[in-house]
């Protein structure tokens, strides 16, 4: 199960080529530990255990959103049975503590630390963003951007932050560049989520390999949407007048919704958020003393995360 997981076989256990995800995580974590002239196998070490992290999450995930595809395939609850499914990503996550904590050098417990409190973090975006489903779209009890933005710092920023430092953390870094590093990969994380919410109204499943209009129809609070509801103008007010009474959403009214939003201005704004929260990301790369060659790649690695259709 933890292979099929990540990518490596089919859910019978037949090997597959090609079958994970982006790599961005692990991307970071190696440019991370590049990036402060790590001399060992610091920034593999960190990828490993990140992806890890990643994987299970996203394992438990689906089970939480009740998302039956990803990656193109059948989630691994949908494959398995929701109870095998919690249990192999469980696994995942010991692997990913183990991996860490067996790598031998003086700041493996300050790197585990990190680790832990990071996913601490994202159970606490991961609860927030279960509990914004129940929360009205409109009026006093509706989530305020500042929420939102809490929420997706949580559930996506703080393994994108762990994975630019983790690195560094083991290899000893200077704490104003593992604190620069975390920045960015908040920022990072801050853009990642406002595309991700975008593709999950208007992305191509055939491309991203998940389903659309799932977050509509249960009511999740994504960026474009709420940046909608905030505009002014008719298509604001429709799309307050259809979200409004709570009812959950049929397939035509999630399509419908989605005109609407991208009328409001919702899917521009997602879009307008994702490049400013990767130039500030970008100040601060710039902003200490990195590698010059790591940091342009990983200024390349942030256009990717905007640009993507996947
Ligand atoms: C997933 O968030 C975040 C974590 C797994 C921690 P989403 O639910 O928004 O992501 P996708 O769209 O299912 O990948
Ligand atoms: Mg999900
Ligand atoms: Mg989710």
């Amino acid at each position: 199960m933890a292979s099929f997981a990540l990518g490596w076989c089919e859910a019978d256990g037949t090997p597959v080529t090609g079958g994970g995800g982006k790599g961005v995580r692990q991307a970071l974590a190696v440019l991370g530990a590049e990036a402060v002239g790590a001399a060992g196998d610091e920034g593999v070490v960190a990828a490993v255990a990140v992806e890890l992290v990643h994987t299970f999450s996203l394992t438990h995930d689906d089970v939480m959103d009740g998302d039956e595809r990803r990656r193109h395939r059948e989630s691994a609850w949908r494959a398995y049975g929701t109870g095998p499914a919690v249990l192999a990503g469980d696994a995942l996550f010991a692997l990913a503590v183990e991996t860490l904590a067996r790598h031998g050098g003086g700041h493996t417990g300050a790197a585990v630390a990190r680790l832990a409190g990071s996913l601490r973090e994202l159970v606490r975006g991961q609860a927030d963003d279960l509990l914004f489903e129940e929360r009205p779209w409109t009026g006093a009890a509706a989530v305020r951007p500042a929420e939102y933005e809490a929420m997706a710092a949580g559930k996506t920023g703080s393994l994108l932050a762990c994975a630019l430092t983790l690195g560094p953390v083991l290899a000893d870094a200077p704490p104003p560049v593992v604190e620069a590093l975390g920045e960015a990969g908040r920022q990072l994380g801050a853009a990642f989520q406002a595309v991700d919410d975008l593709l999950g109204i208007w992305g191509d499943p055939g491309t991203t390999g998940k389903p659309v209009h799932g977050d509509l129809v249960r009511g999740k609070k994504t960026f474009p949407v709420l940046a909608a509801l905030a505009a002014d103008g008719p298509a604001a007010r429709e799309l307050a007048a259809l979200l409004s009474p709570g009812i959950p959403l049929d397939a035509v009214s999630a399509r419908r919704a989605a005109g609407l939003v991208e009328a409001a201005g919702g899917r521009n704004a997602a879009l307008a958020e994702a490049r400013s929260r990767v130039a500030a990301a970008r100040e601060c790369l710039y902003g200490v003393p990195l590698a010059p060659r790591t940091v342009d790649e990983l200024v390349a690695l942030t256009g990717f995360l905007v640009d993507r259709r996947l």
